[in-house]
């Protein structure tokens, strides 16, 4: 039976693989930029409302393939649901972006508090074109755990301090969101998706013998569970910002996939791992001739390879979907092989 089903670009590419031309999708490729997405969004009430509303998460996980076709479709969610299934109180104020109420005192992961992403999985699931491509995602621990120490985003200057005289809360938590995320992505790799993206937003932030105890050690703890569960579904990293060890991570965490952000070129990443990225999303919002060169260039160094052509970041929400259209295209008109 399983030869009955199409190949899909993407998986194929985190296999190590080429294809005639380079699939592709955008970090937050469903938002505020789209018309459509504000439109829901209104009626959705709360942003969480929304994550947690199968049907409409789904809706809005599929509106941007309509318009631009993407080879995948990512689950709308959030990071911060895995706060919220800890036992954190999580809410997205309007203009101001996510807070955590950080005065709880104990934890613990209930993942019935996420049923309604593995439906709104099924969901999206059962509307995809088979050689179409469904990404679970996840906070990396590192960076989830930024937002549950400082309570809201910025600089984290909790996180920074407590990294220097608290070291072992700082690990305790780790551990906590590792085992919780474990359970989450499998879970979500059970409810059909295809691969699963792990975001280190802030990955950056520790240095030194940091980045290789609440990063690299975390994902490699997560990469290794769900490999002996799930032993043919790729795992994409994105340790943002990474620089000059994102090579290193690729290695050490076996992740099949590495989002690289937009600061490091992808010809200086002595890998082996499939990469994806890493158009400026500056550029994107620019239009024009700039956005026209830098994807060629993009294009051009990673002919001939297995590659997943995306942002080094998410599409900020001013974006006009006019220049999303004009990128997807040149992808689609350009010879990868
Ligand atoms: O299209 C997609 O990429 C899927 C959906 C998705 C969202 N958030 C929807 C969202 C994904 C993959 C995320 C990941 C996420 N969330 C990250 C990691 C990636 C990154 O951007 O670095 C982080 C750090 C978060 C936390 C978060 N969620 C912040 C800081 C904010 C507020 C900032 C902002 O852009 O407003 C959010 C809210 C959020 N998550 C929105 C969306 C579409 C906007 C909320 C709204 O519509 O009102």
């Amino acid at each position: 039976m399983k030869n009955a089903v199409p190949e899909k670009p993407m998986i194929r590419a985190l296999q190590g693989k080429t294809n005639k031309q380079f699939p592709f999708w955008f970090m937050r490729q469903a938002g505020r930029y789209l018309p459509e997405y504000r439109a829901l969004r209104a009626k959705a009430g709360s942003f969480l409302d929304l994550c947690f509303h199968p049907k409409w998460a789904a809706e809005v996980t599929i509106q941007p393939l309509r318009r631009f076709d993407m080879d995948a479709a990512i689950l709308f969610s959030d990071i911060l649901v895995i706060p919220h299934a800890l036992g954190m109180k999580v809410e997205f104020r309007e203009g101001e972006g996510p807070h955590l109420d950080t005065s709880f005192t104990a934890l613990s992961y209930d993942s019935s508090k996420l049923q309604s992403v593995f439906e709104t999985l099924g969901l999206i699931k059962s509307q995809l074109e088979p050689h179409k491509t469904l990404i679970g995602f996840a906070g990396a621990p590192f960076t989830v755990a930024c937002y549950m120490i400082d309570g809201k985003g910025g600089g984290f200057p909790k996180m920074r301090e407590a990294l220097v005289s608290n070291r072992g809360n700082v690990k305790n938590l780790i551990n906590m969101i590792t085992s919780a995320t474990i359970d989450y992505l499998d879970q979500q790799i059970r409810s059909g998706a295809d691969t699963v993206q792990l975001f280190d937003s802030w990955g950056a932030i520790p240095k030194g013998q940091d980045f290789d105890d609440f990063v690299i050690t975390p994902a490699q703890k997560i990469v290794a569970a769900l490999k002996i569960r799930h032993p043919d579904t790729p795992i994409i990293g994105f340790p943002r910002g990474a620089g000059d060890r994102y090579a290193e991570y690729a290695e050490k965490t076996e992740v099949s996939g590495m989002s690289v952000d937009q600061d490091t070129r992808l010809d200086a990443i002595q890998t082996r791992t499939t990469l994806q990225g890493n158009l400026a999303p500056e550029t994107l919002l620019a239009g024009g001739d700039v956005l026209k060169d830098e994807t060629n260039r993009i294009l051009n160094a990673m002919k001939g390879k297995p590659f997943i052509f995306n942002l080094g970041h998410g599409i900020i929400k001013e974006t006009p979907p006019e220049h999303v259209a004009e990128l997807s295209a040149m992808i689609k008109a350009f010879d990868a092989s």
